[in-house]
């Protein structure tokens, strides 16, 4: 037998090994088992807003420890949430022209004890309203994170909202594109010190991504957890693929653990949108090899 014919593939595998990641491989998608998502128009609802109980009556709940889907899951499903939004009836004062209250979007995720796998699917919806980013007609963004990112009331009364409301901690009424907005820079940030939102997010046009994360600030590129990021549209439906190293390994990367689940919330920047304009889901959970609102099962 040639030697070199089993030295030279073993060196190449260690190679791969080394460069970290290499080696991924989605799974079989068709295999996957698909969870539907509701993605839908927020308006300007910023946290400052929802803690607010005299604007938005689940105030109350969310101090008693509910959690955005026990009040609006069943508008989600009926895709009926987002409507007063993007009609311009409530809290949007530049409702854009034929924009969806909220779409379903299909999500898989899977793991290989390295890597986690994330596919999101959706159907184009309609769209032809500004081109705010001219460069990406679609960006998907999820963010995950630990218990323990808190939002404050007017009284100064503390919620855990990374655990109840999925990225509503980040979304302040001084971002950019924020009717409030004093500074056009202003990205999205949360108040807890040493805590942070670990960001992915995928952009068309480039189709790839961008490994952040948002504490005191966003950062889009500090993260090293991030494989690949590849997106495309068949016929009118989109699919966007993740791989993602479970272990983490830079600055804003959460490190994923068997048996573990984190807070899950994920974005549709559709139609050429920026800044608010965006469809987002409600807060859900990840379990990695455990149940939860969607799980990556090996
Ligand atoms: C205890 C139930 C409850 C909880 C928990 C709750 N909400 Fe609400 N939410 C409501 C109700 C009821 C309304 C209708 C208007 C009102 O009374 O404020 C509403 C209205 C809204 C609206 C405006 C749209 C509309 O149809 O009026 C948004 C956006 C919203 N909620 C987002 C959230 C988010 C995000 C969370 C979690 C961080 C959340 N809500 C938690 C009950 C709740």
């Amino acid at each position: 037998m040639d030697k070199h014919a089993i030295a030279f593939p073993a060196l190449t595998l260690a190679a791969a090994l080394a460069a970290g990641g290499a080696l991924a491989a989605p799974p079989d998608w068709s295999k996957v088992p698909a969870k539907k998502f509701t993605v839908f128009y927020p308006g300007v609802s910023p946290v400052e807003w929802i803690m607010n109980g005299v604007e938005h009556s689940g105030a109350k709940g969310l101090r008693k420890g509910e959690t955005c889907t026990s009040c609006h899951q069943e508008e989600a499903d009926n895709l009926v949430i987002g409507q007063k939004m993007v009609s311009g009836e409530k809290i949007e004062p530049k409702p854009i022209k034929g924009k969806v209250a909220a779409f379903p979007v299909n999500v898989q995720a899977a793991n290989d004890g390295t890597h986690l796998y994330l596919r999101f699917s959706w159907k184009q919806p309609p769209g032809g309203g500004p081109k705010m980013d001219a460069d990406n007609q679609v960006k998907l963004a999820f963010m995950l994170a630990e218990d323990g990112i808190m939002a404050q009331d007017a009284k100064g009364k503390e919620v855990d909202m990374s655990k109840a409301g999925g990225c509503w901690a980040t979304c302040h009424d001084d971002l950019r594109t924020m009717p409030n907005a004093k500074d056009d820079k202003k990205t999205k940030y949360i108040k807890t010190a040493g805590k942070f939102y670990d960001l992915v997010q995928w952009a068309s046009k480039a189709n790839k991504g961008s490994d952040g994360m948002v504490a005191d600030k966003r950062v889009m590129d500090n993260g090293k957890a991030l494989v690949e990021a590849k997106g495309e549209n068949k016929g009118g439906e989109w699919s966007v693929v993740f791989t993602r190293k479970l272990s983490g390994g830079g600055e804003g990367d959460l490190a994923l653990a068997s048996g573990k689940t984190y807070n899950f919330g994920f974005a549709i920047h559709d139609d050429y949108t920026n800044g608010r304009f965006h469809h987002v889901s409600l807060g859900y959970t990840l379990g990695i090899d455990t149940k939860a609102d969607l799980s990556a099962n090996k």
